[in-house]
């Protein structure tokens, strides 16, 4: 059997600062709960990148593939863990329009806050898992993109700035089936200077 012995290191889940506990509108039951599919998702991706190591590759153009179904696998589980991780880091603060670098950029790719939060609300309501305000770097500007699972549908070259949970894991603690009032209570607690700290980091020109 021929198998590719895979070297990487394992991770550890993030902790969230004290303030992501303590969202309005968001309970700690309810992040509490989110963190620990958070955490599923960096235990998931420990364990895939194990099990690779044992995978005979002669077998990998089988129909049913174990390879196939592994790397599938490890780009839901690494998703999750990118995704909640840009998701909590960027909750906790005092919401209202972008400030900043960032709402210059909204500013210029949207025309208004408004427009960009109502854009990114109706995204997030059409989709089934996650909505993205996101930097392509092709196109030289924000875009809202829509995401229906963990792994469906990033952007090459894209970076993404704002990342809205939206499956029901998210809300229904908290909303049971209003995922708009959902929604509103994200934008109340976004951070805007997380968010402009990664517009800086990936040096976005305005
Ligand atoms: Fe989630």
């Amino acid at each position: 059997m021929s198998t590719l012995v895979y070297r990487f290191e394992e991770i550890a889940p993030r902790p969230l600062r004290p303030e992501v506990y303590e969202l309005d509108g968001i309970s700690r039951a309810s992040v509490e709960a989110h963190y620990k599919l958070y955490e599923g998702y960096v235990a998931k991706r420990n364990e895939i990148l194990r099990r690779l190591a044992d995978v005979d590759l002669a077998a990998a153009n089988q129909v049913f593939s174990e390879l196939r179904a592994l790397k599938v696998d490890l780009s839901f589980a690494i998703g999750g863990i990118k995704n909640h991780e840009l998701y909590f880091g960027h909750l906790g603060g005092g919401g209202g329009d972008p400030e900043g670098a960032f709402g210059d950029l909204v500013s210029r790719h949207f025309g208004s806050a408004g427009a960009w939060r109502d854009d990114l609300k109706a995204t997030g309501m059409a989709g089934r898992g996650w909505a993205w305000t996101a930097y392509d770097w092709d196109e030289g500007r924000l875009f809202n993109y829509v995401g229906d699972a963990q792994n469906t549908f990033p952007i090459w070259n894209a970076t993404p700035l704002v990342a809205l949970d939206v499956y029901e894991h998210a809300y229904f603690l908290d909303y049971q089936t209003d995922r708009a009032s959902y929604i509103d209570a994200f934008f109340d607690n976004l951070d805007w200077s997380t968010v402009n700290d990664w517009v800086s980091k990936y040096q976005i020109q305005k």
